[in-house]
């Protein structure tokens, strides 16, 4: 098998030295002669670089290490580009999530106007990455999971339209193996799937195991009382309390379809005034995560370094990010595996927009994804997925025409924005707050 080779970009990020430990399990999968990082902040992946050379040094000495923050050096020479960057980083999300707290409206990260704010901020991010990677590397292909991943995957289809990207999201993935635990089986891959959506915005309609025997009823009855929590171990990405009550609190966004079982994040458009009332506007999860699992990780890695050495480490090997290997492993060896990407839909849900980034199963190969194709979709999920995907669309023109306007009607749009003067005045607050990352506005 070929070796590859791999950057990182973000290497910073709190997930690199999970998932680097997940790359170095996966091996005899996919072989890897090169691993760079890249980030745009020396100081902060200095931290995880120099702890992720000695894991791998006493891993896989035979692997070459490079960290770099000049983009020539990290996209030269690569196979593919695994991308995790967060424009603005924690303190921004703090931001996206507290300024519409202000407003009784939701603040989260992907998901109303703290996503559009943040989806102002990565479209250019992750188009000079794509840049990047077309220059130095063009055969090269990019891993996509920067957030907000809708307005992410909209942009790159509209301004770089031939760039040999994926975007792809890790919470269905969580979310079949909070099933699989609720089903008593092994693996998420014993279930074959038909779901359809926008990004953090959809919904199950068919769960099988291989023998084809319909899992949805045993899963609906599960789900209709609690949700998808499970008593679960508590290791893994999704664990806090506030996860704990995001997977509670499915069970009231099932009960408006009980035909499909929902994504998490629907929460935030069906119930979006719970969500305010929950929420601690001076404690949201950006200070969370600081306090958690940024506090976590990088004190591992310091102590990696300062002991030259991993031993009595706690960093956890992000096993569900192995997603990231299978959707290499499926390009790289045109595997055809069966996996959830965000596409265009092309026809793929026969009444809705062919130009819409939506989420469904595809198979991948050599060439990229295959979508598969869903039918007709109801009206209930109909009419909310028009409008969100307006918002999204809405953003990207606005990034790219400069246009307050378009914002503003984003802003609008959202179902989690009461109405066109908070709209008005959230922007504000928003376009003074993240002046260092948006484009000017006119
Ligand atoms: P983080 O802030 O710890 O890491 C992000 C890194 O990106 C930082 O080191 C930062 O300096 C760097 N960065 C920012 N802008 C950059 C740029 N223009 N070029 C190069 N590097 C840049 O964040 P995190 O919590 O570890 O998350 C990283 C990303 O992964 C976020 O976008 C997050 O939303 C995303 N994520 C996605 C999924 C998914 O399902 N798609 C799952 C988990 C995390
Ligand atoms: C899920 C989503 C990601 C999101 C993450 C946030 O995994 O799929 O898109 O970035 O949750 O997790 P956090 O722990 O940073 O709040
Ligand atoms: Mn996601």
């Amino acid at each position: 098998m070929k070796k590859h080779s791999i950057v990182i970009a973000g290497g910073g990020s709190t997930f690199t030295p999970g998932i680097v430990l997940m790359l170095l399990e996966n091996l005899d999968r996919l072989p890897i002669r090169q691993i760079k990082f890249y980030d745009n902040d020396k100081e902060r992946q200095d931290i995880v670089a120099d702890a992720c050379e000695i894991i791998m040094k006493e891993k896989a000495p035979e692997i070459q290490f490079l960290k770099t923050t000049d983009p020539k050096e990290a996209f030269t020479d690569v196979d593919f580009v695994m991308a995790h960057i967060r424009v603005g980083k924690y303190k921004m999300r703090e931001m996206d999530e507290k300024i519409p707290l202000k407003y009784d409206v939701v603040g989260q990260e992907t998901c109303g106007p703290g996503g559009i704010s943040y989806g102002m901020r990565s479209i250019g991010g992750v188009i000079e990455l794509v840049d990047y990677m077309e220059k130095y590397s063009p055969d090269a292909w990019m891993l996509n999971y920067s957030n907000p991943a809708a307005i992410v995957a909209e942009a790159t289809r509209k301004l770089r339209p031939q760039a040999k990207i994926l975007n792809i999201c890790d919470m269905p993935i969580a979310i079949e193996n909070l099933m699989v635990k609720i089903l008593g089986l092994k693996s998420r891959k014993d279930l074959t799937v038909r779901y359809y959506g926008l990004n953090h915005f959809g919904w199950w309609t068919s769960i099988m195991d291989k023998e084809g025997h319909d899992l949805m009823p045993k899963l609906k009855a599960h789900v209709k009382d609690n949700g998808y929590a499970v008593d679960f171990d508590e290791s893994g990405q999704h664990v806090d309390e506030s996860w704990k009550h995001t997977f509670e609190k499915v069970k009231d966004v099932y009960a408006l379809d009980p035909d499909t079982l929902p994504n998490t994040y629907l929460k935030y458009y069906m119930y979006p005034q719970d969500e305010v009332a929950k929420a601690n506007p001076e404690y949201t999860r950006a200070n969370e995560v600081m306090d958690g699992r940024e506090k976590h990780v990088f004190g591992e890695c310091k102590k990696i370094t300062a002991n030259q050495s991993t031993e009595g480490s706690t960093l956890e090997i992000d096993e569900h990010a192995s997603y990231i290997v299978d959707l290499a492993r499926a390009i790289a060896y045109n595997t055809g595996e069966r996996m959830l990407l965000i596409v265009e839909n092309k026809g793929a849900i026969a009444n809705f927009d062919d130009t819409a980034m939506v989420e469904i199963p595809c198979i991948v190969g050599a060439n990229g994804p295959e979508p598969i194709t869903q039918g007709e979709i109801p009206r209930f999920q109909k009419g909310l997925m028009e409008q969100q995907v307006a918002v999204e669309k809405l953003v990207v023109e606005a990034w790219e025409e400069r246009s307050r306007q378009k914002l503003w009607q984003a802003l609008t749009l959202s179902r989690t924005v009461p109405n066109g003067r908070v709209a008005k005045e959230l922007m504000e607050e928003l376009i003074e707050a993240n002046n260092m990352f948006w484009p000017e506005l006119n």
